[in-house]
């Protein structure tokens, strides 16, 4: 998140800017191009049909950068979202507010060749590749609006740091089931094809069944895979856990409980897949 709360120059008060379609380079839209290819051959059979699907509903499979403008027309008639373009990260409250407002915040830029594979700071692509078809599938528009909004109660209550971990672990991180197998659907998994592959084939990270509770106490790592994974059960479920539970009396419990570690495991788990952290393991002993 952006640590001063005040938008840069070039940026309106509530931080957005013109997506400036027509300014990307051939290499911009070439490298959109190259990225969207190889996810879209492997994600099918890996992430929930619905994801697919938004693709469609988008006309996302057009090549080239979205023009935000275009985008909008199709994902406003779908759900009543919309994506506008932020110069980088935003203030957590600001965040929430357009959350709250349906309204998703995406970076203009695109990674670099050499950022090809990886990069920390969310592009074009991971916002609008990765957050944006499954803002057409109502009930999960639905969460994200019921997110925004208790972030902003989060934020009043001085429990951000708890309810960004909900965030990372669902939007970012998120596994469902889908009977025995388990389908992709959170987007920092489904804009990188290292990860698509490792969240669901790797025997190193545990992959254990959503609490809310559990979640909001949990760290998470923001420089590789994640040595946990956590598995809903359906959208449906989702939306019902956070739009329905009173998070306060949760909030006051987690004050008195220490954080989890990343890749600790509670007696109360249900762990689907107990992993081996090999991979986590390999990297720390390099
Ligand atoms: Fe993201």
């Amino acid at each position: 998140m952006a640590k001063d709360d005040t938008p840069p120059p070039h940026a309106a008060p509530d931080w957005t800017i013109p997506q400036d379609w027509q300014s990307y380079s051939r290499q911009e839209h070439d490298m959109w191009d190259r990225l969207f290819a190889r996810q879209a051959d492997m994600l099918p059979g890996r992430v929930v049909p619905e994801f697919m699907e938004g693709l469609e509903v988008l006309r996302m499979t057009k090549q080239g950068i979205p023009d935000f403008d275009e985008l909008n027309e199709r994902l406003t008639k779908a759900t009543g979202w919309q994506v506008v373009a932020v110069p980088g990260l935003v203030p957590d409250e600001m965040f929430f507010e357009h959350l709250a407002n349906r309204c998703f915040v995406a970076g203009r830029f695109i990674r670099t060749p050499e950022q090809f594979d990886y990069l920390q700071e969310p592009d074009i692509f991971h916002d609008v590749f990765g957050h944006v078809p499954l803002l057409v599938h109502p009930v999960y528009a639905d969460y994200m609006q019921a997110y925004g909004e208790g972030g902003l109660r989060a934020a009043r209550l001085g429990m951000i740091k708890e309810l960004a971990r909900l965030y990372w672990y669902t939007v970012e991180f998120g596994l469902v089931r889908d009977g025995a197998a388990l389908k992709l659907y959170g987007a920092g998994i489904v804009s990188s094809y290292g990860e698509s592959l490792f969240a669901l084939d790797d025997p190193s990270p545990h992959r254990i069944a959503f609490d809310l509770q559990r979640v909001m106490r949990t760290n998470y790592r923001i420089d590789d895979y994640q040595q946990n994974y956590f598995v809903i059960d359906s959208f449906e479920d989702l939306l019902r856990q956070t739009r329905d539970a009173d998070f306060g009396p949760i909030y006051e419990q987690l004050r008195d409980l220490p954080p989890v570690e990343v890749a600790d495991l509670l007696p109360s788990d249900m762990v689907l897949h107990k992993g081996t952290q090999a991979y986590a393991k390999a990297k720390a002993a390099a």
